[in-house]
């Protein structure tokens, strides 16, 4: 799946290596919910579905063989599909099986050029680094301190990283005063495409608007410069009030619309 997904990488993609790595991972024994397929020719993967409830599919096809979409939702015969606005060759297979666009909350598709960034600025005592395999445990209680109903455990991290492409040097945390974590930046470098994707980013909900969220997703951005990335991405959750957070830190930080996710029903 990610060496489709890295070989085609484009802004018309729905998806970046890293999402890959951290959607199959992140949580401990799913892969009895889910059904994935790979559509592979001479040793080269050129679609994938991955359909993770029943009736939902994601699908990735090469934009050289669109024809592969209408197998892939032949295959799998889903009443609902996500994909990218951008991703024309999905669409076209999309309206000619059948299937209709359905409005609702969606994840805005953003980017920024790894230039002009500021340096972090923290208050008083927090300080800012990446991680190291020590800080497991920790690492992890940040995380669930900034979404409280993760399945996101210590079991779950540890294989996110021992992951391709998980690098330590682009897990960043905050560190407050009284040496826990107070917020994290994830980010996975796509080398060959000189592009990062930050997933995911939260701040514990004790230290939220204190600038750390900024400053740990600037500390990480230039890490990632620093790695020889020209370019990251980030898909935050938009036209939903449940999460109104995401969107505005990113356009804060410089990041611009170039797609969004578009759900269809059949
Ligand atoms: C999104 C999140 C990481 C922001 O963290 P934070 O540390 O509170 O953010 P910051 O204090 O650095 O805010 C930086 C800027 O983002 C914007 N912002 C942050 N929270 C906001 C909110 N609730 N409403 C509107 N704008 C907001 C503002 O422009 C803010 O600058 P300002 O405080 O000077 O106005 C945090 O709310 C969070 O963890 N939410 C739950 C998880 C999540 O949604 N993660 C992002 C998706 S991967």
């Amino acid at each position: 799946m990610q060496a489709l997904t890295q070989r085609t990488w484009s802004h018309d993609s729905s998806c970046h290596i890293g999402d890959l790595a951290w959607q199959r991972l992140m949580h401990v024994g799913r892969e009895d919910e889910w059904s994935t397929r790979l559509w592979e020719v001479d040793g080269e993967v050129r679609a994938w579905g991955w359909s993770q409830a029943p009736g939902d599919l994601q699908l990735y096809v090469d934009p050289a063989h669109p024809e592969l979409a209408d197998e892939v939702l032949v295959h799998f015969g889903p009443k609902t599909v996500t994909t990218l606005d951008r991703a024309t060759h999905v669409l076209d297979a999309l309206r000619r099986n059948g299937y209709v666009r359905s409005d609702g909350p969606y994840l805005a598709y953003l980017t920024r050029a790894l230039t002009g960034l500021p340096e972090p600025m923290l208050p008083k005592g927090f300080t800012v680094r990446s991680v190291t395999a020590d800080d497991l445990v920790h690492r992890v209680a940040v995380h669930q301190a900034a979404w409280p109903a993760t399945r996101v455990n210590e079991q779950s991290y540890r294989a996110v990283t021992a992951a391709w492409p998980y690098r330590a040097g682009l897990d960043w945390v905050v560190v407050a005063p009284d040496g826990s974590f107070a917020a994290s930046c994830l980010v996975w470098f796509d080398e060959a495409n000189g592009v990062g994707l930050l997933e995911p980013v939260g701040t514990d909900a004790r230290f939220r608007r204190l600038g750390l969220g900024r400053s740990v997703c600037l500390a990480a951005l230039r890490a990632l410069r620093a790695e020889g990335a020209r370019e990251a991405v980030v898909y935050p959750v938009a036209g939903d009030s449940r999460h109104p957070a995401a969107l505005p830190l990113y356009e804060a930080l410089g990041f611009a619309p170039y797609a969004r996710s578009v759900d269809y029903l059949r």
